[in-house]
């Protein structure tokens, strides 16, 4: 293998740039030609391509977002959108592409791969719902910026002795609003894995208002109770049903903070940059040496080489042991 591509695919999330940057300068060590391909598969099919040296990956580490820009491409679905990204690899003469991206991002790669394309995962999602990994990029950064919201929010939260609803992103899981809510210390965790009585719910702030307790802070995951609608449910979102079911029902003065797309940007933390340049060797690496068809994984604190089947077919536990501890650790 003499030459590569490398492209970012769905939602961006902090540390693809430091992905990037491993990939290409782990290329250059190994003299493989490397090329970027912008705009995720839409690029790739409309031959949006540029060679990457190792300066054109300087000054990237920390920064949010992907030098690559991204996209969420209806084109290749078509068979046809497919037929021609096959015509450039050919074309451009690019035997090995590493995807970085989700789930969905990777089914994309796999009808690659079943076409003779070298093809590696990376996963990149804030929202950490890929099996067979213990992190996705972007998931550390995301959770910590929550964090620091809940936090700030706690402030004011206490001052004004209010219940806050802090939603949070996730699509339908609900992992960024566990570990955000354990780590911030939330009273509640409302996410689509786990049923939740909101009379309950309720009861148990009036209980932690008659303890002495200065606020409530409830994290609601976008997607508990039904599809979200990402930045779009202008009426509906999760945040605002629960916030106003809990005034209605307590008589406390309710806020609703909806975070939506800032918790993709920012500095990646150490942990993201760490991945990345783990992640983005490794698929390098895999690639020269033939293989095909795998996503770098990271489980038990070590890479691990994971087959796309082996990821297809399985699911994402929802960590349910924290859950249950954070609800311990909430008691009024
Ligand atoms: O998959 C990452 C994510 O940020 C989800 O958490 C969210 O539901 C979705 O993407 C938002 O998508 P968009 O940026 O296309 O509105």
């Amino acid at each position: 293998m003499t030459r590569i591509g490398v492209l970012t695919s769905g939602g961006d999330a902090p540390g693809m740039n430091a992905a990037i940057r491993s990939i290409v300068r782990t290329s250059l060590y190994h003299r493989l030609q490397v090329f970027g391909i912008l705009h995720g598969f839409t690029g790739l099919i409309h031959d949006d391509l540029l060679e990457l040296n190792s300066r054109s990956v300087a000054d990237i580490i920390q920064r949010g977002g992907t030098i690559l820009r991204t996209a969420r491409s209806d084109e290749f679905r078509t068979e046809t959108g497919q037929q021609r990204a096959l015509e450039v690899l050919k074309r451009r003469g690019l035997e090995g592409l590493i995807v970085i991206g989700g789930d969905g991002s990777f089914r994309g790669a796999k009808v690659l791969a079943d076409h003779g394309v070298g093809v590696i995962g990376i996963p990149g999602t804030i929202d950490n719902d890929i099996p067979c990994t213990d992190f996705s990029l972007g998931f550390d950064t995301a959770v910590n910026t929550v964090v620091d919201a809940i936090n700030k929010i706690r402030d004011t939260a206490t001052s004004h002795e209010r219940v806050y609803v802090v939603e949070v992103m996730g699509r339908n899981t609900g992992h960024i609003a566990l570990q955000a809510g354990l780590a911030g210390g939330a009273e509640s965790i409302l996410v689509p894995e786990m049923p939740a009585d909101l009379d309950e719910l309720c009861r148990k702030i009036e209980v932690g208002y008659k303890k002495g307790k200065a606020h409530s802070i409830i994290v609601v995951a976008e997607g508990f109770g039904g599809e979200p609608r990402p930045g779009r449910d202008f009426e509906v979102s999760a945040g605002f049903r629960v916030g106003r079911y809990i005034e209605n029902r307590t008589g406390f003065e309710t806020r609703i903070t909806v975070l939506g797309h800032i918790q993709r940007g920012g500095a990646p933390t150490v942990l993201d940059r760490t991945l990345a340049s783990l992640m983005g060797a490794r698929a390098v690496q895999l690639l020269a040496a033939g293989a095909c068809n795998i996503m770098t994984g990271y489980q038990g604190a070590r890479l691990v080489d994971v087959p796309f089947d082996e990821v297809f077919s399985s699911r994402k536990e929802f960590n349910r042991e924290l859950y249950d501890l954070a609800n311990i650790l909430s008691l009024a």
